[in-house]
């Protein structure tokens, strides 16, 4: 017996088997739209044999989204982008694509919604990632009201691609910049309560609330910095970098990402959020209210970086 089928776009990526792993815990059948199944077939072992189900979808085209929509009762929307790539924009994903999602899902009668935006979406923001984010709350409320809106801050987890990305530069790299003095506030959050909080959201039937996902501290950049240094046991320069000569990093590597197979290393639409704290507001409202208690990164971000000590795992760490 489950308790019905849940339909989540996004769930390859890194938050979304998390959240395919809650939902199966509970007993739900999950249903995941993606662009290439061949690549995905590993979240079919998430669950008990046919518990989780890979179709082909493709949030661009309406078609497919109805198709995968069909039969849910209820709807996750996980997908995102960090930087745009042809057809794979802010616009046509983060806004678009979530209102097609959302209209799928009304047509098909389906009030328990859950949209995962991000701290820091806002209407007027300068960022189109941010901007588009707002845009797409906006669009997804507007065709279903109960939908709850999920804004995580930065998440972290072995699949991360923070703590890791700046590990691994720190292997090769003898120094690390600080964007704008790395000032910039953040909340780091564990993947795996950000799962919790989705699956428990959609569990009680959501209900049109908006929810802020930060950890249970606030670090600022450098202080994250210093304590992924500390982890993987290496000592590297940390180096201011003012916010014009982070912009001009910015638009290197928007240029190094046009080459084919390459990701661009930061863009100057990043450079324009990480100048806006990235934190819980005062007022919203969190984690406590799902009754969903926090992991912190001294507790998990060790077990997954050791790898980046210079020995291996197993060396002890210097004193
Ligand atoms: N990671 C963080 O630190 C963080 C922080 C704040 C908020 N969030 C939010 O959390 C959510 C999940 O983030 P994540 O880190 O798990 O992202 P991710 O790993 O990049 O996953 C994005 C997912 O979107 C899918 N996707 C991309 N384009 C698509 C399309 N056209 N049609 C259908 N699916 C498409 C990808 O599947 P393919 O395999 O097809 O590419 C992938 O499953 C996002 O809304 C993100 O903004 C994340």
């Amino acid at each position: 017996m489950t308790k019905g089928l849940i339909t989540v776009f996004g769930g390859s990526g890194f938050l979304g088997k998390y959240v395919i792993r809650e939902l199966v815990k509970e007993g739900w059948r999950v249903r995941v739209p993606v662009r290439r199944p061949h690549t995905a077939q590993e979240l079919k072992v998430i669950g008990n044999v046919g518990q989780v189900q890979l179709v082909q979808a493709n949030l661009r085209f309406k078609d497919s989204v109805e198709r995968a929509v069909a039969g849910s009762d209820a709807v996750i929307n996980l997908v995102a982008l960090l930087f745009e790539e042809g057809k794979q924009s802010f616009e046509n994903l983060h806004v678009k694509g979530a209102e097609t999602l959302a209209k799928a899902a009304a047509a098909q009668g389906v009030t328990n919604f859950v949209q995962v935006s991000a701290i820091g979406a806002d209407a007027e923001s300068d960022s189109d990632y941010s901007r588009t984010k707002a845009e797409g709350e906006r669009a997804v409320r507007d065709a279903v009201p109960t939908a709850d809106i999920m804004r995580p801050s930065i998440i972290f987890g072995a699949e991360d691609q923070f703590f890791n990305r700046f590990a691994a530069m720190a292997q090769l790299a003898p120094a690390l910049p600080l964007m704008g003095g790395g000032d910039t506030t953040f909340q780091p959050v564990y993947v795996g309560d950000v799962a919790q909080a989705i699956a428990k959201a959609v569990g009680h039937g959501t209900s049109g609330k908006t929810y802020e996902l930060g950890g249970p501290r606030r670090y600022t950049f450098k202080e994250l910095m210093q304590f992924m240094l500390e982890t993987i046991d290496r000592k590297r320069f940390l180096v201011p970098v003012p916010w014009a000569a982070a912009n001009f990093m910015g638009a290197i590597g928007e240029i190094s990402g046009m080459a084919p197979f390459v990701k661009p290393f930061l863009t100057r639409d990043q450079v324009k959020n990480l100048k806006v704290d990235n934190v819980v507001s005062d007022d919203a409202l969190g984690f406590a209210d799902l009754d969903i208690r926090l992991e912190t990164i001294e507790a998990i971000v060790p077990t997954y970086l050791a790898r980046f000590r210079k020995y291996g795992q197993f060396h002890e760490k210097r004193v």
